[in-house]
């Protein structure tokens, strides 16, 4: 995996020729600041310069501490650990790089290489501690990236040798019963929330909660409310009803590639506001904060469950071919969850808020058909949650941190479950090592969806289908090459299967995928790379495939 410098197509206008494709990291000691530099720059921001480490340098020498390197082993998968280390990222390939090597049970002998972990970061409390870190990464050409929870699939949010800006710690809340957007001409405020950078779901949802409200957010607890999950799109449980994330969004501050702070909306660069919300990454500035519609709460939230257990292989295609066939079925009734469709026993978890019993019956009735085959024995049940908090805290919480798992995914439509299904069992068969499931069932509200610049295929898309391949960080590096191609391999399978046009969920996708800017923006993406142009000249906020930028990672 390396950096390849992506050049731009041959309508270059004058700003994009002022383009630096190659920013400078810590490997160039010529271009790198000097270590009086860093200090200055450290005392000019009070000390909130970090140096971090990948987060199981504790248990390696020269920086072995018993103490932390215990707390690491014990803390180690756990995401509320985890995205309060600067220097820990939920995937450890993009914290420790292609070849790296820092691993939390080897021996304290062993390297602890940086990897891909910043060189130095701010750790931002305030808005100016991001306009300094903007400034000094524009002054001396860094690469610079941006880590909220380091959750990011992609690994968007780490580098080798990068400068970062660490936001977790920017929190902050503010309910408006009746928020009016800057500049905008409408005198009358919705119900709105302002959370910072910073922010993480389950905490808004346990603040929206005493509010009697609820915020269309990540089936998560430690995602950030206000960073990548956005940008991206942002599907959720109440999508159904609200839409996307992204739909929810009234306004956007951030810091840009000047390091000014900007106010993003419909009305203060229509462009711009339409970019972030669904153009992925940070591409488009640092975000100060984000205002989100909020919503009532629902009266109550009913979930329904069923698995599906056979040990004949014959019949458990037959029942992933129904499931695959039920779908459009079940997500017409307003039914949202997640599937898991190999590797053990075929399940579904749906939910709803507001369901009726009508309707959680008449899906149960779909599912209990779907395991109406021979040799298959169904389990399948219903729960009803006063609150959306309750199913919350039994729920969410964030499987398979401190892995290395990487997925291939597309948004499958009505179409291709119906008239594809047997391709898609056929490639499900053919990569027995990559289990398929749904990181997200569910129609999704498209009221807004022009207004938005993530895939439009997301109107017509019944769930993001995905398969994920995963190795132990020790595994050799041919081991970790040969799997990451078989991601690549199944990413374009899929496409031959869905088509060209079908698009995923960037911030569900394969890291490498081959033909990206169509499959994650389609027709979207030259108007997006216009924008990028125009309000990113210099080509400040770069990431992997993210747009105008020119950071394309290898498998
Ligand atoms: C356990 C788990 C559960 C998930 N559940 C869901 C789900 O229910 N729904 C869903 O849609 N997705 C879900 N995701 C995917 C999630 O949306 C992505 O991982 C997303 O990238 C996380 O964003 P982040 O800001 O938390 O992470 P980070 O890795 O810190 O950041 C991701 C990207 O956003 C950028 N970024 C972050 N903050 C800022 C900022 N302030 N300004 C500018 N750029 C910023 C980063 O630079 C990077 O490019 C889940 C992921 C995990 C690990
Ligand atoms: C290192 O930085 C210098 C000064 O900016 C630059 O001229 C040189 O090309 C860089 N070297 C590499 C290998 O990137
Ligand atoms: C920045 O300064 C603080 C306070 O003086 C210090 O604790 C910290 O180690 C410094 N950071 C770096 C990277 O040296
Ligand atoms: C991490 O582990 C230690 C025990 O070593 C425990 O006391 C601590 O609460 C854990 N921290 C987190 C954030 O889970
Ligand atoms: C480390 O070792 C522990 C105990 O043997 C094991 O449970 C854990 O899965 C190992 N972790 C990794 C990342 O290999
Ligand atoms: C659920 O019902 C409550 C009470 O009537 C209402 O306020 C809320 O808007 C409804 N939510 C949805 C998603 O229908
Ligand atoms: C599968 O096989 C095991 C062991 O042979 C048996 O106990 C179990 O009942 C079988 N399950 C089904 C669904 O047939
Ligand atoms: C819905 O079903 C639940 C249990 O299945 C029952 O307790 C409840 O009374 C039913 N509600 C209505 C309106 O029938
Ligand atoms: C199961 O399928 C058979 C036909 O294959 C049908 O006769 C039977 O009614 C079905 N049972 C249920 C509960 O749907
Ligand atoms: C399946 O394909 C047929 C033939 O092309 C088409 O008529 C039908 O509408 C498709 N089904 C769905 C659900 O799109």
């Amino acid at each position: 995996m390396k950096l390849h410098v992506q050049l731009f197509l041959p309508l270059l206008t004058a700003a994009s020729r002022d383009h630096t494709p190659k920013h400078c990291t810590s490997l160039n000691s010529t271009c790198w600041p000097s270590p009086s530099a860093w200090s200055a720059f450290n005392a000019s921001l009070s000390g909130k310069l970090l140096a971090p480490h990948p987060a199981a340098s504790p248990c390696h020498l020269p920086a072995y501490n018993s103490e932390l390197c215990s707390s690491a082993k014990q803390n180690w998968t756990s995401s509320d650990w985890r995205t309060a280390q600067p220097g820990a990222f939920s995937a450890l390939v993009w914290e420790l790089g292609p070849e790296g090597q820092c691993f939390i049970n080897s021996t304290k002998e062993d390297p602890c290489q940086q990897g891909y972990v910043a060189e130095y970061m701010v750790r931002a409390s305030s808005v100016s501690d991001i306009q300094q870190a903007v400034k000094w990464a524009a002054k001396w050409g860094l690469l610079l990236t941006v880590k909220n929870t380091g959750h990011d699939h992609l690994g968007r949010s780490s580098g080798e040798g990068s400068f970062g800006i660490w936001t977790h710690w920017l929190k902050g809340r503010v309910w408006h019963d009746s928020f009016t957007v800057k500049g905008g001409r409408e005198n009358k405020g919705v119900p709105a929330v302002t959370l910072m950078a910073g922010e993480q779901w389950l905490d808004v949802y346990r603040d929206a909660d005493i509010r009697g409200r609820i915020v269309v957010g990540g089936s998560a607890r430690t995602v950030g409310a206000a960073g990548g999950w956005m940008t991206g799109g942002g599907h959720s449980p109440f999508s159904h009803f609200y839409g996307l994330g992204v739909d929810n969004v009234l306004e956007v501050e951030i810091v840009d590639a000047n390091g000014e702070v900007k106010i993003l909306n419909e009305y203060t660069d229509p462009e711009h506001f339409w970019a972030i919300r669904g153009g992925a990454g940070n591409a488009w500035g640092v975000i100060i904060s984000v205002t989100y519609k909020t919503h009532p709460n629902p009266t109550h939230i009913q979930a329904i469950f069923a698995q599906y257990t056979t040990n004949d292989s014959t019949a458990n295609r037959e029942v992933v071919r129904r499931v695959l066939e039920a779908l459009p079925a079940i997500t017409e009734k307003g039914y949202i969850g997640y599937g898991t469709l190999a590797d053990g026993p075929v399940g579904l978890i749906l939910s709803q808020a507001n369901a009726t019993n009508s309707t959680r019956d008449e899906v149960l009735q779909i599912l209990d058909q779907v395991g109406n085959v021979t040799g298959v024995e169904t389990q399948a049940g219903t729960m009803e949650f006063p609150t959306w908090l309750d199913y919350c805290d039994l729920f969410l919480h964030d499987p398979n941190i401190a892995t290395n798992i990487i997925d291939s995914s597309r948004l499958l439509t009505e179409d291709v479950l119906v008239n594809k299904t047997k391709e898609l069992l056929d490639l499900m068969e053919a990569y027995p090592d990559m289990p398929g499931g749904f990181n997200f069932i569910g129609r999704v509200n498209n009221n807004e969806r022009d207004k938005t610049s993530v895939h439009n295929s997301w109107k017509q898309s019944v769930g993001v289908f995905s398969m994920g391949i995963d190795w132990k960080d020790d595994a050799p590096l041919e081991e970790k090459r040969r799997k990451k191609l078989r991601g690549v391999e199944v990413s374009k399978r899929l496409e031959t299967i869905v088509g060209k046009g079908s698009g995923t969920y960037v911030n569900e996708a394969n890291p490498y995928e081959p033909n990206w800017k169509e499959t994650f923006w389609g027709e979207k993406y030259d108007r997006l790379e216009r924008i990028k142009r125009r309000v990113d000249p210099r080509g400040m906020f770069v990431c992997n495939r993210c747009v105008g930028g020119d950071i394309e990672y290898t498998p």
